[in-house]
């Protein structure tokens, strides 16, 4: 297979090169912030895969049995031989029930930052699915999206799991919808989107017992060390993560357990004893708030499917 991986953006420098700039302009805010696609290095990535298996995180597990049960019915909304557009390649599993229940997929497109990452995505699937065009290409699905037609225009449909559309505040979720929906030629949307539930649910998922999504939120802080020389003292910031049962969303903080002091590229940065850095949110919503925004991105949702708890949500939104 070739190795030189397709860019989302002409000419654009992968998104992995700016770790810096963005934790210098961060960090230089009030308040403090990281941007969350910081999150997952190699480190990150394989942090991220012990959360999903948490206990307490029960999203992954709920939506991979949903994908699986309603497998045939969604297969049945997504048109024979159809381009699989994957808006960041998360976990091959999920995408793996959905190529395996679809009729005939024409191509699989996986949109990632981590090129190093859809190198082991393409080559864990060429064998299994030979007849499957593979079209990874690098870049940030939150920028303009350019991806190329193929030369026989396949009816394209989105693929967006693991409630990552909660991962952006809602004006900005609803950009990323109108910007996928119109990069998807017409073609429907799959979508997995956390729900609403008890605070104290949505609180131990992101607050679990071996404090595994704390060593997820530290490790943007261990890659500063690794990669750009920085000098944080791990065991001097705490992981924050309350439920803000207002705003419908989980908020994710590095708390500076004292002052301090760190240096970053030859600049210092000041914290004081208690202050947070904001790392992520993770917006939830019921099934008809999130319908309505996608009605407002201009989709026309469809099916819906839920667990019998009613923890997870998946959407097929089609185009109009
Ligand atoms: N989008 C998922 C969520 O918000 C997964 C995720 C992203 C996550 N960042 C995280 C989970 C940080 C735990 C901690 O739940």
């Amino acid at each position: 297979m070739d190795t030189q991986l397709a860019r989302l953006h002409r000419g654009a420098p992968p998104q992995e090169d700016s770790f810096a700039d963005n934790l210098l302009e961060g960090l230089a805010k009030a308040p403090k912030e990281i941007a969350c696609k910081y999150f997952y290095d190699e480190a990150g990535s394989r942090l991220f895969d012990a959360i999903c298996d948490l206990p307490e995180y029960y999203q992954t597990r709920t939506e991979t049995a949903l994908l699986a049960r309603h497998a045939g019915e969604i297969a049945a909304l997504i048109e024979p031989g159809a381009e699989i557009v994957e808006f960041g390649a998360g976990s091959l599993r999920k995408a793996r029930i959905l190529l395996d229940a679809l009729d005939n997929p024409r191509a699989y497109t996986p949109l990632d930052i981590s090129g190093d990452y859809l190198a082991g995505v393409v080559q864990s699937l060429a064998a299994e699915y030979p007849t499957l065009t593979l079209r990874p290409m690098v870049g940030d699905f939150t920028g303009p999206l350019d991806i190329p037609t193929l030369p026989d225009n396949p009816r394209r449909a989105g693929f967006f799991p693991g409630s990552t559309i909660g991962n952006f505040r809602p004006d900005t979720a609803l950009c990323l919808l109108r910007r996928m929906r119109s990069g998807l030629n017409g073609g429907g949307l799959l979508i997995g989107v956390d729900l609403v539930k008890d605070p104290s649910r949505l609180h131990a998922a992101y607050n679990d017992a071996a404090g595994v999504t704390a060593s997820f939120n530290k490790n943007l802080l261990a890659r500063a060390n690794r990669e750009l020389g920085a000098d944080f003292d791990l065991g001097a910031f705490a992981h924050y993560a309350p439920y803000n049962a207002g705003a419908q969303r989980i908020e994710m903080y590095l708390v500076s357990l004292r002052r301090q002091r760190v240096s970053l590229r030859g600049q210092l940065f000041e914290f004081a004893q208690g202050e947070p850095v904001h790392t992520e949110d993770s917006h939830k919503y019921t099934i008809e708030s999130f319908r309505e925004m996608a009605a407002r991105a201009g989709f026309n949702p469809r099916a819906v499917w839920t667990d019998e708890e009613r923890l997870f949500s998946v959407h097929w939104l089609e185009s109009r």
